[in-house]
């Protein structure tokens, strides 16, 4: 496969091949989240957004598995040092237990692994003065630590946002307010409040902005006269630089101020959930570096292929044992794929490229203006495409399938498009085709 011709070509999806996988899989698999019966063949060709199903369909990939695979499929850089590298058994290193090395210096192995992992982070997070990381398995991990690294202040309350997901662990999951599944008949931790998560246009129509003497209602509730929450049992607010399950909502400029000020305020720890809008693809590192907000604790997974907070030396706890994780850092090969996509974001300046192809892709919806679509949201190559109704939405999402191109619904009735990091020109106009050409189908 060429990646710089490469067109999806779809006879049948699903067919039947796909049909057979899916319902080999369900034999075993617990329920869990599955959007549509696309079956990935890994022993067939695959090159940045183009892929090949089980059954020789080529599709074009606009959902990067989620945001994991930043650099789409089978990127050269990655898939060229993984060939050198003669796999070893074993290949998961017992994590925070065991010390590695790929060659010699530490500063500059042959093998990145956890430690330059780690070493490359606090490089990409010195703005904020971090200097320290712990590596765990997954997102819902890294954020379940940042819980655990902030409960250190002192506090036990926090604050959390209407629409946001951080993640499926017990402690996570009491901070989701996305969907209803999520929490539904499950313990969570106490002292969670959730307040809006304002990203409206001009005027503030959520309930973010209030009369009270706070003027939003965090800064309400932590008034010195008249709140009813004492800052000093606030332990942390967390929120996503642009969230992500809860439809791609980008937070207003105004509401990031507040959120500044009751930081400084009333000293409450800022975790910033990067999990998904993190790892360039916004066009700047982090989704937090677009707002006026300092960040004391960031949490990372997906594209990192671990999970990782980040954080000052200080918020972590001095004594060991306090974190941990056996398989923490991934395998060999999570850590060295975590670091290369780093390296790889900087050394092609794939936080230009973002910009540049989230430009193309909203000039070319704006220029469409295809039908049914009541807003267009997002920053870089995290895009989304709002509908008048959910069945609206998941028929768009069928029907571009069905020509070939792979997106995800989030939020309610909103499409979110993904693309590789690096992806082209060529592969945006493509990609804006097939879907514009599915939504007037469904239209
Ligand atoms: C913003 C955000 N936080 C946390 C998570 C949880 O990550 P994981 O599924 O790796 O546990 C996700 C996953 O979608 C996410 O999007």
């Amino acid at each position: 496969m060429d990646r710089h011709s490469a067109e999806p070509q779809v006879r049948e999806i699903p067919s039947e091949k796909a049909k057979r996988w899916v319902e080999y899989h369900h034999q075993f698999s617990a329920p869990s989240t599955y959007v549509y019966e696309f079956v990935w063949d890994i022993t067939d060709e695959a090159e940045g957004p183009f892929c090949t199903d089980v059954d020789g369909n080529v599709l074009m990939d606009f959902t990067s598995h989620v945001a994991s695979a930043p650099l789409g499929y089978n990127n050269p850089k990655i898939v060229d040092k993984l060939r050198e590298f003669d796999l070893v058994d074993p290949t998961k290193i017992a994590g925070q237990d065991f010390y590695t090395s790929g060659g010699w210096p530490p500063e500059d192995p042959e093998f990145p692994g956890p430690a330059q992992l780690m070493d490359r982070l606090t490089d990409v997070t010195s703005q904020y003065d971090m200097d320290t990381v712990f590596l765990s398995n997954s997102g819902a991990e890294a954020v379940e630590n940042a819980i655990k690294i902030c409960y250190q202040s002192g506090g036990h309350r926090a604050f959390t946002f209407d629409g946001a997901f951080h993640g499926r662990t017990l402690g996570a999951l009491s901070l989701n307010r996305s969907k209803r599944a999520h929490r539904k008949g499950y313990p969570e931790i106490p002292g969670v409040v959730s307040v809006p998560y304002c990203s409206c246009d001009d005027v503030c129509e959520c309930g973010w902005k209030t009369n009270g003497p706070g003027g939003n209602p965090i800064a309400d509730k932590l008034d010195p006269e008249q709140g009813v929450i004492d800052p000093e049992e606030v332990a942390f607010l967390i929120l996503e630089s642009v969230q992500g399950e809860g439809g791609y909502r980008v937070p207003n400029e105004e509401f990031v101020r507040d959120l500044a000020d009751i930081r400084e305020r009333f000293d409450v720890n800022v975790v910033v959930d990067e999990i998904q809008a993190g790892m360039g693809r916004t066009g700047e590192m982090w989704g937090v570096d677009h707002l006026d907000l300092e960040p004391d604790v960031i949490t990372s997974a997906k594209g990192l292929r671990v999970g990782a907070t980040i954080s000052r030396s200080d918020v972590f706890p001095e004594e060991t044992g306090r974190l941990s994780s056996t398989w923490g850092a991934g395998d060999v090969v999570s850590s060295l794929q975590g670091a290369l996509t780093l390296d790889a974001i900087e050394e092609h300046d794939l936080l230009g490229n973002a910009v540049e192809r989230g430009r193309q892709a909203r000039e070319r919806i704006a220029d469409a203006d295809p039908a049914n679509v009541v807003d267009v949201r997002g920053r870089g190559l995290l895009i989304a495409l709002e509908f008048d109704t959910k069945e609206r939405r998941e028929a768009v999402v069928e029907a571009a399938l069905k020509r070939g191109l792979l997106t995800l619904g989030c939020g309610y009735k909103t499409l979110r498009v993904l693309p590789p990091l690096d992806v082209t020109e060529r592969e945006i106009d493509l990609g804006m085709d097939l879907l514009f050409d599915a939504i007037e189908d469904v239209a």
